[in-house]
């Protein structure tokens, strides 16, 4: 039995029986979502509850699939996309947005451009009579923990296919390692798998930064760092393609940076392991060439969907309801 979990915000806050649970918790929702029997009675699992999803930064796959997660537990939800229909327009500050929310909703999961931000309202919260659990989607270049939690769930359902797990595994992070959030949250969740190790592949301006290096090497998670892709796309079990973040440019620096050799095309099938995956938070631009996209090694869509399940799995452990997703609705 884990620990209950309110908040969501960093990925250092998970440990490994989390992730265990967690994993085990999507596996059982996905065998009772199989039937029409088992999808209705989820809907009824949360029937009476109300989230609010609070976006002011982009978003496609994160937003819709929360939204998609609260609705197969049947919540209610409302959403806010953009800052500037919002009172911040009038000069609110979103510490005071958010708590607003937190009158009408009793779940806020939010993706905001700025760093921390998830973490300071969170703390307000706790000092209000009106606390909601706050859920990190995503806070600027620093952290997203639920997409580090779907992408340990698909590399530990992937491999699971030969009967492994995380451990012992080499993991490819490719492109803008430096400002890419999934990539930080995710390396930080390998310190839970024995001998795992990451390999960073960038170009020379967006190599990781110190403060991930000290985190690494405190944790004592194996890492190396090369500028050259080619060579590692043999050597790895799994590989993690990212697109470069230039919305957080000071300015346009990244224009002059050449990302084509951290491109995967097809003509790099052939040297890929048998065995190993690729995967990529989404959006992409041409990191991956759509050729790639109908090898049974390509993982990304699984990737995506996998992202909503576990989401569900999250919010039915945030409000203490995974007790309920019991095999009997399993077909
Ligand atoms: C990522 C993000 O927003 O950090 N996308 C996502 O949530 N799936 C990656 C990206 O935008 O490159």
């Amino acid at each position: 039995m884990t620990a209950e979990i309110y908040h969501v915000l960093r990925s250092d806050q998970f440990d490994r029986s989390f992730l265990d649970e967690l994993y085990d918790i999507t596996n059982r929702l996905r065998a009772i979502a199989r039937s029409k029997r088992g999808r209705d009675y989820l809907r009824t699992l949360l029937s009476d509850q109300r989230a609010m999803l609070y976006f002011t930064q982009p978003s496609t796959r994160t937003f819709l699939s929360f939204l998609n997660a609260c609705q197969i537990l049947g919540m209610q939800t409302s959403e806010i996309r953009d800052a500037n229909t919002s009172s911040e327009l009038k000069g609110e500050t979103a510490e005071d947005a958010i708590r607003t929310f937190s009158s009408y909703v009793d779940l806020i999961v939010m993706r905001s451009p700025t760093a921390g931000l998830a973490d300071r309202v969170a703390a307000l919260l706790d000092k209000t009579p009106r606390r909601v659990p706050i859920v990190n989607g995503g806070s600027g270049k620093d952290e997203h923990p639920t997409q580090a939690l779907l992408d340990i769930y698909t590399l530990r359902r992937s491999f699971s296919k030969g009967g492994g797990d995380i451990d012992g595994k080499r993991i490819a992070m490719v492109g803008d390692v430096k400002r890419g959030r999934t990539v930080r949250s995710l390396a930080k969740l390998m310190k839970h798998f024995d001998g795992a190790e990451i390999v960073f592949v960038s170009p020379e301006t967006l190599m990781i930064e110190d403060d991930l290096r000290s985190y690494l090497t405190e944790n004592k998670i194996a890492f190396q760092e090369t500028t050259q892709f080619e060579d590692v796309i043999p050597n790895v079990d799994a590989i993690y393609m990212t697109r470069i973040q230039d919305e957080y440019d000071s300015s346009g620096e990244s224009k002059g940076i050449d990302y084509s050799a951290y491109h995967f095309t097809k003509e790099h099938l052939p040297s890929l392991r048998k065995d190993a995956i690729i995967m990529h938070p989404l959006p992409r631009r041409q990191e991956i060439d759509v050729r790639v996209d109908d090898d049974p090694r390509a993982m990304y869509w699984r990737q995506e969907r996998n992202g909503m399940w576990m989401r569900v799995a999250l919010i039915a452990k945030i409000f203490n309801i995974h007790r309920d997703i019991v095999e009997p609705y399993a077909i």
